[in-house]
């Protein structure tokens, strides 16, 4: 590995045939142009740990492919679907101004795409660079199918760091020796926790620490002397992970798709959906040795996990070494922080701060139109008459967003609110704070039950929002990444116990915080975002540990149309599939 992004394999499969609309009109020359792709969903054998599976994938890839544009670049990605699951694609942290049709959640924005079916998913990048990516986004198809989304900025325009020598993207991912939809339809039966991953992979490699691996290791190919853009993703479904490359250090130069205030770190933290462009400076000379890359999961949570090392080869080109005599060269291993260790995680998430430059401002809410405060958390469903469960106490294991376990729609949401059809639903009375406050932090309550609904919160176009979300102790504090589609968000504070409202938003920082699109909220403690809600459409918001979600750890925001042409959501296209 270790090519150039501008010679990847996914730039020959693009048609640029706009360019007689930009001679003819100059004004949308910066514009961009339009991107075609095309993902057969597929079957393909794959073989990993010495298990051999079938899994579905996009074009026979393992990761899927690369999407790389420009910012100002309209894309078309025709999606057809050929195995029986039905199937639909998100493109994770994409903006989908007006286009919420392409933004891919199953029975959210879109029924799935049926066997045999198609979709083009049509949008426009706007006023977004860096890396992201693309997942399925119905039942736990990701963990096979997904792969990078990268924006270059526009043509001449530079990034706000040197130019690297090479860009990479490394994907972290989680391997199934079994079929993962058996495993969470078997969760969802039982009612207990999932089984785990049996690997975590870099670019779907597992490497040299997992037995009969090392032959599926990460490469990392590089030269003395030069600097390499890494654009770290996580794919896992279940893991936040530690990161770290043996002697080197790596500076942080954007999240999410949005330039940071550069710092240097030896380790990352990276959650389930976050996105991290780090700056990889090779040493002077070739030190005559090879250092592991590694990563393993940062655990909060009283379940079970795959307590496993992924493990890729940093690897230093030279005239002098065959590739027999790299592998005696000395190997260096990094060491990561501990499982449990919070508070690295703290200090890492501390120290991620916006650009705010002239260039790339921080435009953060300044005044608050609607205040939430959400509780995020485990909880316990009541198992069926002449059952047995196997959650806790004999319960079903649920999760939920101020006490409501979001329950899946047959239809499409966004479908029934641009109709008008919302009745029978989906219901807009979503709880803006808790109906049962307690004690979030301390003992939970004797009653863990959850209640469940199909409810939204409504917004008039453009409320700036404050959202609290709260960890609670029920079933164990455990840090949760939640994702909101549609919108970046300032994350304006964080802390440990309850939320405070009389004490905490003084310390708010409302000068240069992270923006970004997916947030850990601590384990036992609470985080506080911002964002305007500028975007007509029907929004997700997730945890990104894909179990919670199956649970229920979810809801979703209407956003109205604004009065303006440009503030309106656009009609659905006529591919868009049917339930
Ligand atoms: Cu990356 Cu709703 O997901």
């Amino acid at each position: 590995m270790g090519v150039s992004l501008l010679s990847s394999p996914a730039f020959p499969r693009i048609v640029i045939f706009s360019f007689i609309t930009l001679y003819l009109i100059p004004e949308l020359a910066l514009a961009g142009i339009t991107r075609h792709y095309k993902f057969d969903i597929k079957l393909q054998n794959v073989t990993r740990l010495c298990h051999t599976k079938s899994i579905v994938t996009v074009n026979g890839q393992f990761p899927g492919p690369r999407i790389v544009a420009r910012e100002g670049d309209h894309l078309l990605i025709k999606v057809v679907n050929h195995v029986q699951n039905n199937i639909s694609i998100h493109w994770h942290g994409i903006r989908q101004l007006q286009t919420g049709w392409a933004d891919g959640p199953a029975y959210v924005t879109q029924c799935p795409i049926q066997t045999s079916q198609s979709y083009v998913y049509n949008f426009t990048i706007v006023g977004q660079r860096g890396t992201l990516f693309w997942h399925a986004h119905i039942s736990w198809l990701r963990a096979t199918v997904y792969g990078p989304l990268i924006i270059l900025p526009k043509r001449g325009v530079p990034y706000p760091f040197a130019k690297p020598y090479e860009e990479v993207p490394i994907i972290f991912g989680e391997w199934w020796n079994v079929n993962p939809e058996a495993v969470i339809s078997q969760a969802l039966q039982t009612g207990g926790g999932p089984n785990v991953s049996d690997a975590y992979t870099i670019n779907g490699l597992p490497g040299p620490l997992y037995n009969c691996s090392a032959k599926d290791t990460f490469k990392l190919k590089v030269k003395p002397g030069k600097t390499y853009l890494l654009r770290l993703i996580n794919a896992a479904l279940n893991d936040e992970l530690f990161f770290s490359i043996a002697n080197h250090s790596l500076t942080v130069v954007e999240a999410d798709a949005v330039y940071v205030k550069p710092f240097e770190t030896n380790t990352l933290l990276i959650a389930p959906g976050q996105t991290t462009n780090v700056v990889l400076k090779t040493k002077p000379h070739n030190p005559n040795a090879t250092f592991l890359m590694t990563a393993r999961p940062y655990v909060t949570g009283l379940g079970t996990f795959d307590n496993s090392t992924v493990a890729g080869i940093l690897e230093y080109e030279s005239p002098f070494h065959s590739a027999a005599s790299i592998r005696n060269l000395p190997l260096f291993k990094p060491s990561l922080p501990s499982l449990n260790d919070t508070s690295f995680a703290t200090n890492f998430t501390n120290k991620l701060r916006s650009l705010a430059s002239a260039q790339f401002p921080a435009n953060v809410p300044q005044k608050v139109d609607g205040h939430f405060f959400f509780t995020i958390g485990l909880g316990t469903s009541p198992c069926q008459q002449n059952h047995t469960c196997q959650g806790p106490n004999g319960t079903m294991f649920a999760a939920s967003i101020n006490n409501v376990s979001f329950v899946q729609s047959t239809t499409a949401l966004l479908q029934a609110h641009f109709f008008g059809q919302s009745n029978g639903v989906y219901t807009p009375d979503f709880p803006i704070t808790p109906i049962f406050p307690f004690n979030y932090t301390n003992n939970p309550p004797n009653n863990t039950m959850v209640s469940n609904g199909t409810k939204l919160v409504v917004l008039p176009f453009n409320t700036s929002v404050e959202l609290i979300m709260q960890d609670t102790s029920i079933l164990g504090a455990e840090s949760h990444p939640l994702h909101l589609h549609g919108f970046n968000f300032f994350v304006v504070g964080q802390g440990f116990g309850n939320y405070d409202p009389n004490k905490d938003p003084s310390k708010f920082n409302l000068v240069d915080p992270i923006e970004r699109n997916t947030v850990g909220v601590p384990s036992g403690g609470w985080v506080a975002i911002r964002f305007q809600a500028d975007n007509p459409g029907v929004w997700f918001m997730h945890c990104h540990l894909e179990i919670h979600t199956s649970w229920g750890l979810k809801m979703a925001w209407v956003v109205l149309d604004g009065k303006l042409p440009n503030q309106k959501l656009l009609p659905p296209p006529a591919d868009l599939p049917k339930c």
